[in-house]
């Protein structure tokens, strides 16, 4: 069984708590929540408004919280209030890593670090012994909908091998046009969890799309 944590940016975002409630019940074992500055990505998504209500109606769900953001360390605190249950920012953001990984583990937080498509796996080589997940981004950041580059399989594959000789436990996810055709690839290639946006919820049936990816 697989990880799915369903990228709710794809939501309905009119019937939220419905598409959220979907996708548990049909065994995603995740809520991935992606929050978008308009500066570090040029979009805007949600934040930590959206996160609270939804947390106060699905108050046992997993919150992946993806920071696609400049400031992840001032925003920590707020996020982890509002019920996020692993932060996850970007290597590429503007504020010092190892004081945004401390707030985030201060605050009771699973600690997340993420790489664009365009950074190297050897740029995370000094963090990975203090993270719960890494995540390799398989597009830009910024929307969904967009193409899977294969490229992320060969990080993928680094990343569980640099796992193993260095005997870590972090969780290897995969965000970024993962769909039925390119998840088996990736599952193969060593990521434990799968972010899917579009795949899942512009499916026909969301519940059955979720149920074919966590049996991979
Ligand atoms: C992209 C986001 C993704 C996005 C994935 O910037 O980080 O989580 O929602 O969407 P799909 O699965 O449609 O590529
Ligand atoms: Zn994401």
């Amino acid at each position: 069984m697989t990880i799915i944590s369903p990228s709710i940016l794809s939501a309905d975002f009119g019937h939220l708590y419905a598409g959220c409630r979907l996708v548990l019940d049909a065994g995603a074992q995740m809520l991935h929540y992606d929050v978008m500055d308009g500066h570090f990505v040029p979009n805007i998504s949600f934040g930590v408004p959206v996160l609270k209500s939804l947390h106060q109606c699905l108050p046992d769900a997993f919150y992946d919280v993806h920071l696609m953001i400049s400031h992840p360390l001032a925003y920590a605190e707020p996020f982890a209030k509002a019920g996020a249950t692993l932060l996850n920012f970007h290597l590429e953001c503007e504020d010092d890593i190892q004081a945004t990984l401390d707030k985030i583990r201060s605050l009771g937080c699973k600690t997340g670090l993420t790489i664009k498509p365009g950074t190297p796996v050897s740029a995370l080589e000094p963090w990975l012994d203090q993270l719960d997940l890494v995540l390799v981004m398989s597009v830009e950041p910024g929307f969904g909908g967009q193409s899977f580059q294969p490229a992320a399989l060969d990080k993928l594959r680094a990343l569980a091998e640099i796992r193993r000789a260095r005997g870590l436990h972090f969780l290897l996810e995969v965000d970024g046009g993962v769909d039925k055709n390119t998840a088996p690839q990736c599952v193969a290639a060593g990521a434990d969890v799968l972010v899917a946006g579009s795949a899942i919820f512009g499916a026909a049936d969301p519940a059955e799309m979720t149920r074919a990816l966590a049996a991979l």
